[in-house]
């Protein structure tokens, strides 16, 4: 069936769904970082973080969180809710790391005094710029009651996660979420969107403080596929064939 694009990302495309008011989100195998300046291929990456994102919008949805995940169709597909996105990319951080460790000069690792919660506005041509809750007002990317929405939800998905990962061996230093808007009648409510995955945390090892997640890529540090695959396998998702010996459907045209 060819179904017609709707956007194209870095990591995944988004075509129409089979209904009205769905859309099939498809992970690709593309990586990039530094807001595209390096450009990779982590073999089996989509079929692997479609199914972790899966497992934790599940488990998320479980505990009373909305989101947009409705069900997985195939290895690299998911049918999902179209909503509107709220163009903001919104980090919990637990742990200083990344650009967070270089900005306020701190070691990596270095436990923060509590989860702080941090907005960056979602412009490639910006390079995602961090914004403060008085920019996004005034602009009006996203009203008080929204960031408020947000930012209560942003916390019960951190607490959750963190146990759940803490469950496994992971540790949660940060993450990025995304969220959207719906509208059912003339409600609108505000529901989790995009993907968890190694792509968007950072998941340390809790007793090696081993990297299991994008930083391998965009550091450079090697078994990139691998650090994925352990963490399926923690979360008890692997494919049983391996991803690696799988091939997905193409992306159609
Ligand atoms: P940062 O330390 O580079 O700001 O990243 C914070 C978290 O957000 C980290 O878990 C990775 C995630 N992230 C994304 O998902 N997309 C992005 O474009 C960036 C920069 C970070």
């Amino acid at each position: 069936m060819r179904r017609k694009r709707i956007y194209e990302g870095k990591a995944k495309v988004l075509f129409e769904g089979p209904e009205p008011g769905t859309l099939v989100q498809y992970f690709k195998d593309d990586a990039t970082a530094f807001n595209n300046q390096k450009q990779g291929v982590i073999t089996g990456k989509g079929v692997l973080n479609n199914r972790i994102s899966e497992y934790f919008m599940v488990r998320l949805s479980e505990v009373g969180i909305p989101t947009h995940f409705m069900r997985r169709l195939n290895m690299r597909e998911q049918l999902v809710r179209e909503v509107e996105i709220i163009p903001l990319e919104v980090v919990v951080r637990n742990i200083a790391a990344g650009s967070f460790a270089q900005r306020f000069k701190m070691e990596e690792g270095a436990p923060l005094p509590r989860s702080i919660v941090e907005y960056y506005l979602k412009s490639d041509d910006l390079g995602d710029p961090l914004v403060t809750e008085e920019h996004i007002t005034a602009f009006g990317w996203a009203s008080t009651q929204d960031l408020d929405d947000m930012l209560q939800l942003s916390l019960r998905v951190n607490d959750f996660l963190s146990g759940l990962l803490m469950g496994v061996g992971l540790r949660l230093v940060d993450f990025k979420l995304e969220f959207g808007r719906l509208w059912e009648n003339e409600e609108m409510r505000i529901i989790l969107a995009d993907e968890i995955s190694p792509d968007s945390c950072r998941l340390w090892d809790t007793k090696t403080n081993e990297k299991l997640d994008k930083d391998r890529f965009r550091r450079d540090l090697g078994q990139v596929a691998e650090a994925y695959q352990e963490v399926a396998r923690r979360l008890g998702v692997l494919p049983e064939a391996g991803p690696i010996d799988i091939k997905g459907p193409r992306v159609m045209q």
